[in-house]
């Protein structure tokens, strides 16, 4: 029976991931800080769909120590990991100048080292088993930079260039390393965020209605199926991903046109 590691699979989009997973029937190990989060998100996977397996840990992803000892449980508990997906993620948007080094580097912390430290866990043994996926969420934030998100962009950034690095690593020995940069998604992360988007990023976004995250999570799941590198949502995403250097001038120059409009002149 496949065995998938989800941090932060008790809540958004890792929880959308974990029903479907639980759907096919495969032993699912969710991570979080938060232990009756993580028991509820179980007693909700028990209640849709019956005898399901599924194993919870509360643990800190951005701490080393412990995301590997949780990784080692839900091993203990299921068998060597076969997919990983690395959701745990905050934001906290605000102007660079605003935010606290300390609420700069927990994103970072979080968001980067959250995801490298739960492949830490399981990558050197599925390079020796050749088999093992890893899917890393990044954002669209990680494709191009947002007015009021330096810290969450530079994490989200940072994790695209990790998955590439790793990607080509990891291939020839059997392990599919993926990247998957969902668009603004109904969670509850997105809810709390909308509270603190500065003005200008919310005209600069436009209007665009948010996605379901089931819908998030079924485009994640078929990539990971499918091996996929690279995984967009909505052709902006993708033109982005696709032809970044080509498609960002344009971009940058209608945000910062949006953005001029709403500074007065000194
Ligand atoms: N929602 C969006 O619009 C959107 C768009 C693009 C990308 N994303 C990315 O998608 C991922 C999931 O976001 P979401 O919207 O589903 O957020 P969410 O509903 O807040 O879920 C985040 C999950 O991560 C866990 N988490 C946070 N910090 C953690 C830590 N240090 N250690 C372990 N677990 C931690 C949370 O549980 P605890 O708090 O209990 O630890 C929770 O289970 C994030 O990486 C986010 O950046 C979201």
């Amino acid at each position: 029976m496949t065995h998938v590691i989800i941090t932060g699979g008790s809540s958004g989009i890792g929880l959308a991931l974990a029903r479907i997973y639980a759907e096919r029937g495969a032993r699912l190990s969710l991570l979080a800080r938060s232990l009756p989060a993580l028991e509820a998100a179980r007693l909700e996977l028990a209640r849709r769909h019956g005898e399901t397996s599924v194993h919870i840990e509360s643990a800190d992803a951005s701490d080393e120590d412990q995301a590997l000892a949780a990784i080692r449980k839900c091993e203990a508990a299921f068998g060597p990991c076969d997919i990983l997906i690395t959701s745990a993620g905050i934001v906290e948007p605000g102007r660079f100048e605003t935010q606290t080094s300390a609420a700069f580097r927990q994103q970072i912390e979080t968001n980067l080292f959250g995801s490298v430290n739960a492949v830490r866990a399981v990558y050197a043994a599925m390079k020796e088993r050749r088999s093992g996926k890893i899917m890393l969420v990044s954002s669209g934030a990680g494709l191009i930079g947002i007015y009021g998100y330096a810290a969450y962009c530079a994490s989200k950034f940072a994790l695209h260039g990790f998955a590439d690095a790793l990607r080509s690593e990891a291939k020839p020995h059997g392990v599919t390393i993926s990247v998957c940069f969902p668009p603004d998604t109904e969670t509850p992360q997105f809810a709390r965020e909308l509270e603190h988007r500065p003005l200008e990023a919310t005209v600069i976004m436009g209007r665009v209605a948010p996605w379901p995250s089931s819908a998030v999570a079924l485009r994640i799941v078929r990539a990971i199926d499918k091996g996929q590198f690279e995984v967009f949502f909505g052709w902006t995403l993708w033109a982005l991903g696709r032809f970044g250097a080509t498609v960002k001038p344009a971009l940058n120059w209608w945000f910062d046109r949006g953005i001029r409009r709403m500074i007065p002149r000194r």
